[in-house]
């Protein structure tokens, strides 16, 4: 009777004990460790390709510096009658200064794509584009390759006003 006893105790009451020791000791170890479990591994979410930006990506630089110049000067993009190239020709106004920054026109902090819907909503009287539209991205693309590093603020609409009377610019 005995031996079956301490049979049983080392095996279902000592075994599991030590288990479970080497459990917690193996946890509090991982803890310490960030290593220890590899972040390269199946569940890292940088290594899988994720949720793409748009169903039709650009891939090719060229494509995209052709869209962005076709745009600047598409009137179409709003509904005042005027382009982006307009009141900025050959990016006339497009400071280097990086974005975020102040633009006193939106009396605020902005990205450059928040001013570039800044300037679609109120001067060109359109729609905001999409956070992901490839005209967004064209947009930046040609803002970027066109700013200059002038320090001092330049109106477009005070040197040549595109737009008369409504004037969008003087709007608040
Ligand atoms: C009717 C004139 C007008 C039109 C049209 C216009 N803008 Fe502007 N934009 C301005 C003025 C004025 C400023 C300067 C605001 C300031 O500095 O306070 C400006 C500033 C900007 C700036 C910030 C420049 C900088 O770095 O300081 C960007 C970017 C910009 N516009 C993009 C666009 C885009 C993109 C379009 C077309 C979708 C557009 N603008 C159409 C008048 C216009």
């Amino acid at each position: 009777m005995r031996p079956v006893y301490s049979k049983f105790f080392k095996i279902f009451l000592i075994a599991p004990m030590l288990i479970t020791l080497g459990f917690v000791d193996g946890a509090a170890a991982r803890d310490k460790n960030p290593c220890s479990k590899n972040p390269c591994m199946a569940k890292n979410p940088c290594a899988s390709k994720g949720i793409p930006i748009r169903k039709n990506p650009i891939k090719d630089p060229a494509r995209l510096k052709e869209m962005g110049e076709k745009l600047w000067g598409d009137t179409a993009l709003g509904t005042s009658g005027t382009a982006c190239g307009t009141c900025h020709p050959a990016g006339a106004g497009l400071k280097k200064e990086p974005f975020p920054k102040h633009i006193k026109m939106t009396g605020d902090i902005v990205t450059m794509d928040q001013m570039i819907n800044f300037c679609m909503v109120n001067p060109m009287k359109g729609k905001p584009l999409a956070w992901n539209s490839q005209e967004m991205t064209a947009l930046a693309a040609y803002i970027t390759a066109n700013s200059r590093e002038s320090a001092t603020p330049v109106n477009p609409c005070g040197m040549k006003n595109p737009c008369g009377a409504k004037n969008p610019c003087k709007m608040k």
